[in-house]
């Protein structure tokens, strides 16, 4: 048996975010937010599910933090809610809501657990979508003095900052593809909304800094390793290439080289609306990060698509296995990945705050979850991360998606990523065979082969 480990003081850790968990929707002054909304639009989500409950990690975070303790945990990634500390979106803030981030920052550190807190995590208060939501520029404002509120409370604190969650789910799933709140349909408005997350996600980089505080900061963008569908065919190669800048450059050559990617511009021109770049916006978004957070769950194999407006691209199954959201496990994508952000980019480090597998898991007759294919998934994985990090890459971190068992946004409770199973009748927590098996990769610091 051999041992591969990672480097002293590599960070393992856990996500959850806001909506998926806490449940407690109107407790304690919270405002509404635009996945309330949208949750209980009927249609929208697997069985009409809502957060409303969700893990009832909003009273139960006590002994979550148990959890996470006796799985020897290093950093915990959780979101706060905005509209639970500023109902309306902005105003006077909610003492309530933010005396419970306050206590669970208190006790994570008491069990020597690393918060890592992300603003945004998607739940926009509503009031601030009925002005415009993100495409309204004043949003950009709003969430420049949550952020400056939210280090004033909390600066001293907490170590790791992320001031956005996947901004390209936010304005494409959100905003053109309508499939997460606030469900509007259109290419245009997600560009706009994309330009304004940019921006916001500078604002706060830069009121951050402002501050004087010592901790870390950066954003989490989702990038995928991206392939050709055919290699011998140029027409795929160049929509491959296309996919690449849409999902990945679009969103971090403005903010690690001040600019978006010539390319896509060029094709977006001939076919929507532009977003208007004020004077300075892209100073303000390469404002020094000190970490890329990447999210990774699967590769995209692309082919052209002329009828698909306006990418004219579709991504195509390669054949492999999939997990239960129907994602391919393709680990050497995310070491693809992890070479190319190290090749084309100077950020200074990397933090994996994202990746994990859904599975239909069940409690088996002697009372436990037994879920390799999660185990093997997080294996192979771990093995990619450590290959790049052994030929230079500088990876600082890793944390499992997820935590709990929780709302998966338009799948609802039907998609297990959890290390710990949750019953949402009894909201008995049950930790899996994999979260066992990720407290000793902890605890060993390096898995075995
Ligand atoms: C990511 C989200 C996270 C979770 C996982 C499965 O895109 O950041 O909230 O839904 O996917």
């Amino acid at each position: 048996m051999q041992e591969l480990s990672f480097p002293e003081g590599f960070l393992w850790g856990v996500t959850t975010a806001s909506y998926q968990i806490e449940g407690a929707a109107k407790e304690d002054g919270k405002g509404e937010s635009i996945w309330d909304r949208f949750a209980h639009i009927p249609g929208k989500i697997v069985h009409n599910d809502t957060g409303d409950v969700a893990c009832d990690h909003y009273h139960l975070y006590k002994e979550d933090v148990g959890l996470m303790k006796e799985l020897g945990i290093k950093a915990y990634r959780f979101s706060i809610s905005w509209p639970r500390i500023f109902p309306d979106g902005r105003g006077e803030p909610n003492k309530s809501g933010m005396a419970f981030y306050k206590d669970l920052v208190a006790r994570l550190l008491e069990n020597g657990i690393k918060p890592t807190v992300t603003l945004y995590h998607w739940d926009l208060p509503q009031k601030l979508q009925d002005r415009g939501g993100w495409a309204n520029r004043d949003t950009v404002g709003c969430f420049e003095q949550y952020a400056r509120y939210i280090f004033r409370e909390l600066g001293d604190l907490v170590p790791i900052w992320i001031t956005l969650n996947e901004p390209w789910v936010v304005a494409f799933l959100g905003n053109w593809e309508g499939i997460h709140a606030p469900g509007i349909t259109d290419f245009s408005t997600a560009l706009l909304v994309a330009h304004h997350l940019l921006v916001a996600h500078g604002k706060a980089v830069r009121a951050y800094r402002e501050t004087g505080l010592k901790g870390e900061i950066g954003i989490t963008l989702n990038m995928c390793g991206t392939y050709p569908a055919s290699r011998d065919n140029g027409d795929d190669i160049a929509a491959a290439e296309r996919f690449h800048a849409f999902q990945n450059r679009w969103f971090a050559d403005p903010i690690a080289k001040g600019k978006y990617p010539e390319d896509l511009l060029r094709w977006y021109k001939e076919r929507v609306m532009l977003p208007d770049v004020a004077e300075g916006d892209m100073e303000v978004i390469r404002a020094p990060i000190d970490f890329l957070g990447l999210n990774n769950y699967s590769g995209s194999y692309i082919r052209n698509d002329p009828e698909k407006w306006p990418l004219e691209l579709s991504s195509v199954s390669t054949g492999r296995d999939v997990t239960d959201m129907g994602w391919e496990i393709a680990p050497e994508a995310l070491y693809d990945l992890l070479v190319l952000l190290d090749r084309e980019y100077d950020f200074k480090k990397i933090i994996i705050t994202e990746n994990g597998a859904a599975f239909n898991d069940m409690v088996n007759r002697n009372g436990s979850v037994e879920d390799d294919n999660r185990i093997d998934f997080l294996y192979k994985y771990l093995l990619q991360v450590h290959k790049a990090i052994r030929e230079g890459v500088k990876v600082a971190g890793y944390y499992v998606w997820s935590l709990l068992d929780n709302f998966e946004w338009a799948w609802g409770y039907s998609k297990r990523f959890g290390l710990v199973h949750v019953d949402y009748k009894t909201q008995r927590r049950l930790i899996k065979k994999s979260g066992y098996w990720y407290g000793d990769v902890i605890r060993k610091n390096g898995i075995t082969l």
